[in-house]
């Protein structure tokens, strides 16, 4: 037999396809007739058409919940003919059939194998066996969604991409979500690469159809695209000085770098903390000291919450207050006291102004132009003669046509050493240096029955309000971290003394006197240990230099004059006093 020439039937005996069951030459075949023309005389074969099994849809790898179709094919097979359907080597569809097409659906992955079918014609034999045909069931498949670089310039766009693992011949559904509902966005045709360009963030979803079928695979989960803009917000200030003045208007603008064409949503923050100023391009205020900070903005499109630039850089906002400078900070009686305003950049066409620091009720003072300096000085340096007691004293600046004013420093103040009796400070115990394990009393006396009792440390330049007295008008001072202080009490227009107070942790210290001695009275100075007696030399230094050796720890000067005035320390074992 021969196959694979084309028919010819002119030569043959019988036109056409012979059923099979027709005998000639004492053979029974089927099939067509042929010809070989290299044969001298026309011969007749009758050629054995073999089946071939279709699989529709022809994926390599098929779904649960696919239809498939497999159909056996033999050519010129007409009525009569009967198709059987093997897997795997054992037959699959219920026998022989008339039809030869036999449609299942997938239901489990072992419906995937190698398949293959056969046919007869009505009491003729089997045709050969079809070549195997095979695919692979797998269980219903999810979309995935990925997202190409979301960090892009306004107006760019953000690549999606859809696919369905180990599979071909899908198209896929894009969808996005509404504040209600998942919107079908796009869908893409087969043989595209599932990739598709949008705009905006969002919520989104896929999923994959197959071609013929119309067989869908489950959702994508779903994915947040935020998009990033390269594009940064710029603040800018109206007016642009660089000097802003209290009670000035100030306006920060927020701006996109050449996102021009966009309607944005603004965000703005102070110190990393979110104002209430939302979707306010323009953040407009009167200068004051609250409104001192960092700003930074941020934008949103505002058709696309998900779209968004970064914060912008900061923007420092300062409201100009001079600083006052007292000297000396110690009142030394007879002597002047010089405050010096300083301002910055320190240039000329400032008019200075010189208040006293009023205590008021609250934690805080209010502040009374010095005498006779109400329309300014030209001078940055002013002298207060006569100042007897403790005093508290601000400047403020002022320039331009309006003038327009800094706000007042923050104040300063001149101590003074001499108790008074409308109001003074007591220590107890009476000396200057102290341990901070011991119990330390101060107490505020005098005219008044409301004080306020300040502390001013002194390391940090930092003023506080301590909380009012707790026991019998005193307020007690234990267990608090070692720091070197001025202290007074306030109240009303009353200052009291001040005095300078020092607590320590350990070592040893000098116990002297807080107060002033008078020419002429006995003064003794003390090296204490915190724990333990002193046993061995003791040496006492007055301005650095060794003065004495004493073994009892103990020095006395029995008539004290000006010249005894000095800083004093003393040392023992190897530790030394402040
Ligand atoms: C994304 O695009 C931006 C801007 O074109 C680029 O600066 C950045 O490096 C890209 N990132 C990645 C991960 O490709
Ligand atoms: C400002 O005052 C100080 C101290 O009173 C004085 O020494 C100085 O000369 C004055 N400067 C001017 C420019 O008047
Ligand atoms: C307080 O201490 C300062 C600096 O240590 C010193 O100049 C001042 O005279 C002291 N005041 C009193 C009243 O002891
Ligand atoms: C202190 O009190 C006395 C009488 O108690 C009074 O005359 C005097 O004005 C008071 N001083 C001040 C500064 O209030």
């Amino acid at each position: 037999m021969l196959a694979g020439a084309p028919p010819h039937s002119e030569n043959c005996p019988v036109q056409g396809a012979f059923p099979c069951g027709v005998c000639m030459l004492s053979l029974c075949m089927c099939g067509f007739c042929m010809r070989t023309p290299a044969l001298p005389v026309s011969f007749v074969f009758y050629v054995f058409p073999g089946a071939v099994l279709k699989i529709d849809p022809g994926w390599s790898t098929l779904f649960i919940g696919e239809f498939v179709t497999l159909t056996c094919d033999i050519e010129g097979a007409e009525a009569g003919w009967e198709y059987s359907f093997y897997k795997d080597q054992q037959q699959y569809s219920p026998g022989y059939q008339t039809t030869n097409s036999y449609r299942f659906q997938i239901t489990s992955s072992n419906d995937g194998g190698e398949y293959d079918c056969v046919g007869r014609h009505k009491g003729s034999s089997e045709t050969e066996k079809s070549k195997t045909v095979s695919f692979t069931a797998a269980e219903k498949p999810r979309a995935t969604l990925t997202s190409g670089n979301t960090t892009i310039s306004v107006g760019g766009s953000v690549s999606l991409s859809c696919s369905v693992r180990d599979s071909d011949g899908w198209k896929y559904e894009f969808y996005k979500t509404t504040s209600t509902s998942w919107e079908k966005l796009v869908e893409t045709s087969v043989g595209d690469s599932g990739v598709i360009q949008v705009s905006k963030g969002g919520i989104y979803q896929c999923r994959g159809e197959r071609e013929t079928s119309g067989y869908l695979s489950d959702m994508s989960d779903v994915a947040i695209i935020r998009i990033t803009f390269t594009n940064k917000p710029v603040i800018t200030q109206q007016p642009s000085w660089s000097q802003i003045f209290q009670g000035e208007k100030i306006t920060l603008t927020c701006e996109v770098q050449g996102g021009e064409k966009t309607d944005w949503r603004y965000y703005w923050r102070r110190n990393s903390r979110s104002l209430p100023n939302e979707d306010e391009k323009l953040l407009q205020f009167t200068a004051s000291e609250s409104f001192n900070g960092d700003y930074k903005c941020m934008t949103t499109r505002r058709d696309d919450f998900y779209s968004l630039t970064t914060w912008s850089e900061a923007f420092t906002v300062s409201v100009l207050r001079p600083k006052l400078s007292v000297s000396p900070s110690w009142l030394i009686p007879g002597a002047s006291v010089t405050l010096i305003c300083h301002t910055e950049p320190p240039s000329a066409g400032w008019s200075f102004y010189w208040f006293k620091a009023v205590p008021n009720s609250q934690d805080s003072y209010t502040y009374e132009p010095l005498p006779g300096t109400s329309s300014g000085t030209a001078n940055n340096s002013f002298t207060v003669h006569g100042q007897t007691h403790t005093a508290g004293y601000a400047c403020s600046a002022g320039r331009g046509d309006p003038l327009i004013y800094t706000q007042h420093s923050r104040p300063t103040f001149v101590w003074s050493s001499g108790v008074h009796p409308s109001a003074s400070l007591t220590v107890n115990p009476d000396r200057v240096q102290h341990f901070t394990s011991e119990s330390l009393s101060l107490t505020c006396e005098g005219n008044s029955s409301q004080w306020r009792l300040i502390r001013f440390l002194t390391d940090d330049s930092l003023l506080s309000f301590l909380p009012p007295a707790t026991i019998n008008g005193s307020t007690y001072i234990k267990n608090e971290a070692p720091r070197k202080a001025v202290y007074w009490c306030e109240s009303g227009t009353e200052f009291s003394n001040a005095v300078n107070i020092s607590t320590h942790s350990d070592g040893v210290i000098l116990v002297s006197p807080v107060y002033p001695v008078p020419v002429g009275e006995s003064v003794t100075l003390l090296c204490v240990m915190k724990t333990g007696n002193i046993s061995s030399d003791v040496f006492f230094y007055k301005n650095n230099k060794l003065i004495e050796n004493e073994r009892l720890g103990e020095m006395k000067i029995s008539a004290v004059s000006e010249s005894d005035e000095g800083f004093y320390k003393c040392q023992y074992n190897g530790r030394e006093s402040a």
